[in-house]
């Protein structure tokens, strides 16, 4: 792993010369440079009647399936989007600009309601759900960390009767999206390339080496997170193409938005799912203010995602019965849609060092930095946030390789600062607890697997109202112990030689808790019911499972139980959430969608 060392040292920006050539080079290359231009894209304004599939919601999941569906020049597809067509802007394409786009157009800005047990240091006690309305969906705002999963996340879902969903099933399916591009993985069984999923690794700070040794001291193991185990540290894996966000739309739509046998209808809102009896035939949607109904031969697809698919299903009668019945809406099918829904919850912890080796804000906009990255597409630009750490484990260590991991820790060499954090927090907690005015970095630790169950419903019997999001974070008195749990491992990581060495400080404590001794279980208690903020995976509220199971939505082939030519594709038909972030996962489900639909023969097993 020396290479990772000598290339955070080269782009401390320490040395003089390094800059000097780097400003040479590049005047002489201005020159030569120019952008190369981006191809057409073909946006279909007139549509047919009818086609043989609608996919709803052109996010992860359903730029993935627009994409597989239509190799075959036989087959047509309408693709329905909310949203419009991401422009070609540095906000979206440049990794370090992630947060840039929360908040504007491609944003649905949802919002939960209160919450009783967390979020006592948010405004109101609500927490902000970024979500993307935009082709690419929210591939578009997320941090591209690449993540699949723990091997006991599927075979659990296998176990619980979701056939052709373990590990050594799915695993095929991950191969096939991807495109390694990190070149200790070459050779890796768990790794594949000519797929349109970029996976690369960025490095900015010797921080990062800080984390993994610092790992290592308290005995995990270095691995690939992505590889045989998902227990230890590793170097954090990411969807960048040459210091640019790959997203579903980048990646996978856009190369092929110009067949001919796929129309994709943006700025279209889809408000029905048109139902005879019990089939489904077409899809109505409002576009430039008119209502348009458009039939299939196949199938209608859902993909609008965890909080989106569940709303479509419920205003088109697919849903808790009791509660459809109270706005109105005749029941088609009773069936548990919104319940069962899942998050990850994060807490940002923050630390100050004594030496200037983080990614700060000055840093990532200097000169050099901008010539760097314009130039040879790497360095503090191509990083998301300089997230390049991550580790899994489970806290109780006998757990180890039998179960999924409980605690997941993103590093990043950069500190948030308080206005940043205001989007999640309220100004008076962003600006007391984050103020690390220079260096420092944080350690997020994300608890995977609470016990709380939350839920999406309607509102309104109005499509352009958004739903009620109640995540019930917290609620399960045995997900503060797990996260504080979680926090103790922290603590630990920060005493080690690596972290010491840098002049790591300790945490201050926080006012709102000051009723409670400073590092006892109850003042971290209090600390979480605070300080504990999404991490952006709402998933598991169209619950896939047996068909007998009272408590699911679709079945292992994703069909809508009890209704004909309907599916669902997207983060919400994970019976339980996974080990770690949820875009990679959700492309992995399209994959395998895509080949159910097409009743193609599933891939063969993989035994990895
Ligand atoms: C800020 C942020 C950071 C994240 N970071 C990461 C990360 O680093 N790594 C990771 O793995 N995951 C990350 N995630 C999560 C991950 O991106 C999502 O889980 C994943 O993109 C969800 O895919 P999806 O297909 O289920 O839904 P989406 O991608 O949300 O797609 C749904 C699409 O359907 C459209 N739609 C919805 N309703 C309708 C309708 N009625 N009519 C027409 N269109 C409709 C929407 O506009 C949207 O385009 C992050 C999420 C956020 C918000
Ligand atoms: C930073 O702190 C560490 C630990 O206290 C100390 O050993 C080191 O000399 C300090 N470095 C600087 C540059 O102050």
């Amino acid at each position: 792993m020396t290479c990772y060392h000598s290339r955070a040292h080269e782009l401390t920006g320490s040395n003089m010369g390094v800059h000097f050539l780097v400003i040479l080079v590049s005047i002489v290359a201005v020159y030569f440079y120019t952008k190369s231009p981006s191809p057409v894209v073909q946006r279909s304004t007139h549509l047919k009647s009818k086609y043989d599939y609608i996919i709803v919601g052109a996010g992860s999941a359903g730029s993935v399936l627009a994409s597989r569906l239509t190799e075959d020049p036989d087959i047509n597809v309408l693709l329905i989007e909310a949203g419009g067509t991401p422009e070609d802007i540095e906000e979206i394409v440049t990794p370090a600009l992630v947060t840039k786009t929360l908040h504007t157009e491609y944003d649905w800005e949802y919002y939960t309601v209160k919450q009783k047990y967390a979020l006592k240091g948010s405004n109101e006690q609500k927490s902000y759900w970024p979500r993307g309305r935009v082709l690419g969906g929210t591939s578009i705002l997320n941090y591209m960390v690449y993540i699949r999963g723990s091997r006991h996340d599927y075979d659990s879902w296998a176990a619980e009767g979701c056939d052709g969903w373990s590990y050594k099933e799915i695993i095929p399916y991950f191969l096939k999206s991807e495109d390694v591009r990190v070149s200790d993985l070459y050779k890796s069984e768990y790794h594949s390339w000519g797929g349109p999923l970029t996976v690369s690794t960025t490095l900015t700070s010797p921080l990062i080496n800080t984390f993994i040794q610092g790992g290592q001291e308290l005995g995990f193991d270095h691995i690939d997170c992505n590889g045989k185990t998902q227990e230890g540290v590793c170097f954090m894996q990411s969807s960048i193409l040459n210091g640019e966000r790959c997203s579903a739309y980048q990646c996978f739509l856009k190369p092929v938005m110009k067949r001919s046998n796929l129309h994709v209808s943006t700025n279209s809102l889809a408000t029905k799912i048109l139902l005879d009896g019990k089939k489904a035939v077409g899809v109505e949607f409002i576009r430039n203010g008119r209502k348009l109904g458009i039939n299939v031969n196949q199938e209608v697809i859902i993909s609008g995602g965890s909080v989106d698919s569940p709303k479509l299903l419920m205003l088109s009668g697919i849903g808790p019965r009791n509660h459809l019945e109270s706005l109105g809406i005749p029941v088609i099918a009773n069936l548990p849609v919104g319940q069962n829904l899942q998050d990850h919850l994060k807490l940002m912890m923050t630390h100050c060092i004594n030496q200037s080796i983080s990614v700060t804000t000055e840093k990532t906009n200097s000169l050099y930095s901008r010539l760097l990255y314009k130039l040879l597409g790497t360095g503090y630009l191509a990083s998301p946030g300089a997230v390049e750490g991550n580790a899994f484990f489970h806290v109780d260590g006998s757990k180890k390789g039998k179960a999924p991991p409980d605690i997941q820790f993103h590093f990043s060499a950069a500190s948030p600062n308080a206005k940043y954090m205001t989007n999640f927090l309220s100004n008076e907690v962003a600006e007391e607890y984050y103020q690390c005015p220079e260096e420092g970095f944080v350690n997020y630790i994300i608890l995977l697997h609470g016990k709380s169950r939350g839920s999406i419903t309607l509102q309104s019997t109005d499509p352009f109202i958004p739903p009620l999001i109640d995540p019930n974070y917290l609620e399960h008195p045995g997900d503060t112990k797990t996260f504080i749990k979680g926090i103790r491992i922290h603590q630990r990581l920060m005493n080690t030689g690596p972290f010491q060495r840098v002049g790591t400080t300790k945490q201050k404590p926080l006012s709102m808790c000051s009723e409670y001794i400073y590092d006892s279980d109850k003042y971290w208690e209090c600390f979480i019911r605070h300080m504990a903020i999404t991490i952006y995976h709402p998933s598991s509220t169209c619950k896939m499972g047996r068909p007998q199971d009272p408590d699911t939505v679709v079945d292992p082939q994703l069909r809508v139980k009890s209704i004909y030519g309907l599916r669902v594709v997207d983060t919400s038909i994970m019976p339980n959430v996974i080990s770690g972030n949820t875009n990679a996962p959700t492309i992995m489900i399209a994959e395998k969608a895509a080949d159910m639909i097409l009743k193609k023969k599933p891939l063969a097993k993989l035994d990895l």
